[in-house]
């Protein structure tokens, strides 16, 4: 087993799953944490999944994890169609994956939202205030560099729900897989075979 590892054979499950949650904990503060830059898939109108990077910001309660967006942008559509949503985490260096299931909503006002939006959405505003909506079609690259500044108008956060979370630890030949379902009042963990 090299250092890297963050989940070993002779750990308990719960062990096992504080040390998994550890690594998001960490993302979110920064630091360069592989976690830091997550897949988010969809599903859109047509049926089609559909996958993109974003930046986990916030990650709470062991199970909620937050994304900054532009409202008009196609994920937010999807999601608002159907918000069955996973995320992908994946460390090179630690060999862990982690895959997410759960049910997004978008947040568009209240105390946590102004509060991001202070905090950290305001610092990056070129990222939700261009003029023209994000996937439109336009002449050239450049006809798209133009940004209102001022404003939240299309800022929103994203939370997703946890429902079911697995990770795989990769360790040589010998993998350790484990599943949790997180439910109303319930959880649920056991080990997979990976
Ligand atoms: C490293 C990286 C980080 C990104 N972070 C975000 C993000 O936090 N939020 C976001 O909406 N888009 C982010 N994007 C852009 C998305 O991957 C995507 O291109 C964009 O949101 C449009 O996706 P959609 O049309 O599926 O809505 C990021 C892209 C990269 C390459």
């Amino acid at each position: 087993m090299s250092k890297q590892e963050v989940v070993t054979e002779k750990m308990s499950l719960k062990e096992a799953w504080d040390r998994v949650m550890e690594q998001v904990k960490e993302a979110v503060s920064g630091g360069g944490h592989s976690y830091r830059y997550v897949t988010l898939a969809t599903v859109d109108k047509t049926n089609l999944p559909q996958q993109r990077t974003v930046v986990l910001r916030d990650f709470s309660d062991e199970s909620e994890f937050t994304v900054y967006t532009d409202s008009r942008s196609e994920k937010v559509s999807e999601m608002m169609e159907n918000g069955s949503v996973s995320l992908l985490f994946y460390d090179d260096k630690k060999k862990l994956q982690l895959r997410v299931n759960g049910s997004a909503s978008i947040i568009k006002a209240g105390d946590e939202y102004k509060r991001n939006w202070e905090n950290r959405g305001s610092k990056s505003p070129h990222s939700y205030t261009s003029v023209i909506p994000p996937g439109t079609e336009i002449e050239s690259p450049e006809k798209a560099f133009d940004w209102h500044l001022e404003g939240t108008p299309n800022f929103c956060l994203i939370k997703i729900k946890a429902e079911r979370m697995e990770f795989l630890q990769l360790n040589g030949v010998e993998h350790i897989r484990a599943e949790k379902i997180v439910g109303e009042g319930e959880e649920k963990n056991r080990w997979i075979a990976p």
